[in-house]
């Protein structure tokens, strides 16, 4: 923990040094969005003030400057999760968007009446409702593998699941409500064994661990910029090539075609075939922004120091008589998700604030996660690299007055 540059890092958040109700800030909401580096802010704030114009449609040089930045954030992204080609990196909205466009184009065209498509039960709902959308339009079935009381997915379950009428499986890496970080290879080695393509909805992951996309051999990756230190509104879909290219476009639009007449339309190559209309170009360069930021860092760096964090809270949370963590996965990122005897998840987020501790309390976009456990909601801490085990004490500390007060 030595080596790592926690006061430098801290420094490079402005928002930290906020007071919230006349406390120091205790930012521990991270799995719901991540707060942003004064570069990431500069870096908007500069293609705003110097090179801003639309991307990849004028011959003037602010134009030229403008698609240089954008076309170079990609080429940051592709470097960062080691896609093979530019052509595989996809801007979205974010992981939901990501997707939806998955199942509106390959699932439209591949996943037929009576397809499968398996998930698992610690899915969020962005994992879920896509999928229910395109069964009912086109007559697939949802399954679902179950997980167990650690919130670990059953993988035995998970493999009778699979068979000939699979025609995707889409698995979150890092579950948002319990940390669970999942065994993705061996799902994707046993997928890959009969020809399923896979989905890894990376929201939680990428901003924990080093993401490979190769090494992985998934088909597709998905994730949001927000929750990476970059500007929300902005995301990223992984894909290969291969299956990009055999895919419909999701929208039309300008910039996803190539020629366009009354009678008909030709579509855009790869990536633009799947970008239509002005894109979120700031926030792509913000993302960018962000990317340079954690790799200067180093992924690896940010995992180790993390898994420190979450050790210590873990062991000090367990200490609290009445406190019981949801989601003891032995694979686990840096989220403590956790009810109190007798205090509703909703008070314990309230007394928090009060505090100037920043922490989610509901059912974190995961239902049926809450629906498993028989809660109704969880209070959830989540770490990002600028917290410290100062601010874990801040927390265990008020987590034990409002026993006091309530218990
Ligand atoms: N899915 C986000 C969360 O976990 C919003 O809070």
């Amino acid at each position: 923990m030595t080596t790592f540059p926690i006061e430098k890092i801290r420094e490079d958040f402005p928002i930290l040094k906020e007071t919230i109700r006349n406390k120091p800030l205790v930012y521990l909401d991270n799995a719901a969005t991540c707060q942003k580096p004064q570069v990431v802010i500069d870096s908007i704030s500069h293609l705003y003030s110097h090179d801003y114009a639309n991307v990849h449609r004028g011959v003037h040089t602010l134009s030229v400057k403008a698609t240089d930045r954008y076309e170079g954030a990609r080429e940051k992204v592709r470097a960062f999760i080691n896609a093979s080609s530019t052509k595989e990196i996809i801007f979205v909205k974010g992981t939901t968007e990501a997707v939806n466009l998955i199942a509106q184009t390959f699932g439209k065209t591949q996943i037929n009446k009576g397809d499968e498509i398996l998930i698992t039960s610690m899915e969020h709902h962005s994992n879920i409702v896509p999928w229910q959308m395109l069964c009912e339009e086109t007559g697939a079935v949802l399954k679902v593998a179950p997980i167990n009381l650690q919130g670990e997915l059953i993988f035995k379950e998970f493999e009778k699941l699979i068979n000939d009428k699979t025609k995707l499986v889409s698995v979150v890496h890092m579950s948002n409500a319990l940390g669970t970080v999942n065994p993705v290879k061996k799902i994707i080695a046993i997928a890959k064994s009969k020809n399923i393509p896979v989905l890894l909805d990376g929201a939680q992951a990428i901003p924990h661990m080093s993401v490979d996309v190769q090494e992985l051999n998934c088909d597709f990756y998905a994730f949001s910029g927000h929750k990476l230190y970059g500007p929300s509104g902005i995301g990223v879909l992984y894909g290969k090539q291969a299956l990009l290219e055999a895919m419909p476009p999701y929208q039309g639009g300008g910039d996803m075609i190539r020629k366009v007449t009354f009678d008909e339309t030709e579509y855009n190559n790869l990536p633009y075939k799947f970008e239509a209309g002005t894109p979120s170009i700031a926030d792509v360069v913000g993302l960018g922004s962000a990317i340079d930021y954690l790799s200067e860092i180093g992924m690896d760096k940010i995992a180790a120091y993390e898994a420190e964090l979450l050790d210590y809270a873990t062991e000090k949370a367990k200490s609290i008589k009445g406190l019981k963590i949801i989601g003891e996965a032995k694979d686990k990122g840096a989220i403590l998700s956790f009810v109190l005897d007798k205090i509703h998840p909703h008070d314990i987020g309230t007394m928090l604030d009060s505090l100037g501790i920043a922490i989610r309390a509901g059912h974190h976009c995961a239902m049926p996660v809450m629906d498993f456990f028989e809660v109704p909601a969880t209070a959830r801490a989540s770490f990002a690299m600028y917290n410290t085990k100062q601010e874990i004490d801040v927390l265990i500390d008020g987590i034990e007055q409002l026993i006091e007060v309530f218990g």
